[in-house]
């Protein structure tokens, strides 16, 4: 059995086809960072824009780098939410008018679901479970119980930024080109750690909730506090900067803060993922989302998770892409559960 799928919720156009023996054929991801770049965050509209231009070149050399023509498929997959509306609706309605076409099936994933099957999927049965589940990006942080059934169960989430958004911001606001997690994480291992006195947020409620709001005003606080306005200038005035010319126009205040930031995302991170997992007795944590590429994320998870195994997908698999789409959708194929061809977009679609 062969399945395409197609993802548009955010600001990648990915389309990929994966079979049943859970081999990726191929995995197509056109990153609009380009159009976005500049404004130093998703735009709604370009982003709606840049999918409409790219969604059929994309999905046609999915297919052709597969070898496989539509004929061939057997359902086709693609995000329904969570993510921007404009953005969804434009796979959706391309998954759609294909189905239509050919009369291939259309099956519905949810972007969360698809980030935790992108572990699933590459660990190809290694998980036990039940597992816990940190999908973490740009647009979530969220832990969830994941039995064998899959009928995942929300633990916590983030009350306000999702952690990649706070890496984004600092970023921003330090004037590091877009978007800034993984500058922070590669310029991270420059600086002291344990120079910035970062306070964990501290929750009232349900413990496994997250918050970085907190930790970005104490990070706005530091740049008021600092003279830093020329540093910022000068890496603003870089065109595609490589790591080397950010380092050198980074003075090492700059990198202990940096260092300090990504060590308090981390802790809060794996403490709320520890204390979930403890909480329902969980076999393994996956660890998965744009943030999981996270390099000292990676190395402080082993030691932080009391001896649960612990997974994080490869690095091509962590950020957004359709191979983890396509990955999600072959339980729902082998269940035949499939969507209608009024599926709609949902912003905000859940799966617990
Ligand atoms: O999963 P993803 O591609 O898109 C969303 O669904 O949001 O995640 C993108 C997010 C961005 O916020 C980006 O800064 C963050 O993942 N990210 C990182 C790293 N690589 C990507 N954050 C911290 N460290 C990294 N190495
Ligand atoms: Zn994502």
């Amino acid at each position: 059995m062969l399945v395409l799928g197609i993802e548009t919720s955010c600001d990648e156009t990915a389309a990929a086809v994966l079979d049943s023996d859970g081999r990726t054929l191929s995995s197509i991801v056109a990153s609009q960072f380009f159009a976005h770049g500049k404004y130093g965050g998703v735009v709604p509209d370009l982003a709606s824009r840049e999918h409409l231009r790219a969604i059929v070149p994309v999905v046609r050399d999915a297919l052709s780098e597969a070898g496989v023509s539509l004929a061939a498929l057997s359902a086709i997959a693609v995000t329904a939410g969570p993510g921007l509306i404009g953005s969804l609706l434009v796979g959706i309605t391309y998954a759609k008018a294909l189905c239509l076409a050919t009369g291939l099936p259309l099956i519905g994933v949810n972007h969360i679901e698809g980030h935790i099957h992108a572990v699933l999927f590459e660990q190809k049965g290694k998980i036990e479970f039940p597992a816990l589940a940190l999908v973490v990006s740009g647009g979530h942080t969220h832990l969830y119980k994941v039995p064998e059934n899959l009928d995942y169960k929300l633990l916590g989430k983030t009350r306000d930024d999702a952690a990649g958004e706070a890496y984004d911001k600092v970023g921003k606001l330090l004037g590091f080109p877009y978007p800034g997690g993984p500058f922070i994480d590669r310029l991270s291992p420059f600086g002291n750690p344990d120079a910035v006195k970062f306070t964990l947020a501290k929750m009232k409620g349900n413990a496994l909730d997250f918050s970085f709001s907190g930790l970005k005003t104490a990070a706005l606080r530091w740049v008021e506090s600092h003279d830093v306005a020329a540093e910022i200038d000068a890496r603003r005035a870089l065109v595609n900067p490589s790591l080397e010319e950010l380092r050198a126009a980074t003075p090492q205040p700059t990198l202990d803060m940096l260092a300090s930031f990504q060590k308090t995302v981390i802790a809060e991170l794996l403490r709320r993922a520890v204390s979930s997992a403890e909480q329902i007795d969980a076999r393994s944590i996956v660890i998965s989302g744009g943030v999981a590429c996270n390099a000292g994320l990676r190395l402080a998870a082993p030691a932080a998770v009391h001896g649960i195994p612990v997974y994080f997908p490869s690095p091509g698999l962590s950020t957004d892409n359709a191979a983890m789409i396509a990955a999600a959708a072959f339980p729902k194929l082998l269940r035949r559960e499939f969507s209608p061809l009024s599926l709609q977009a949902d912003a905000n679609l859940s799966i617990a």
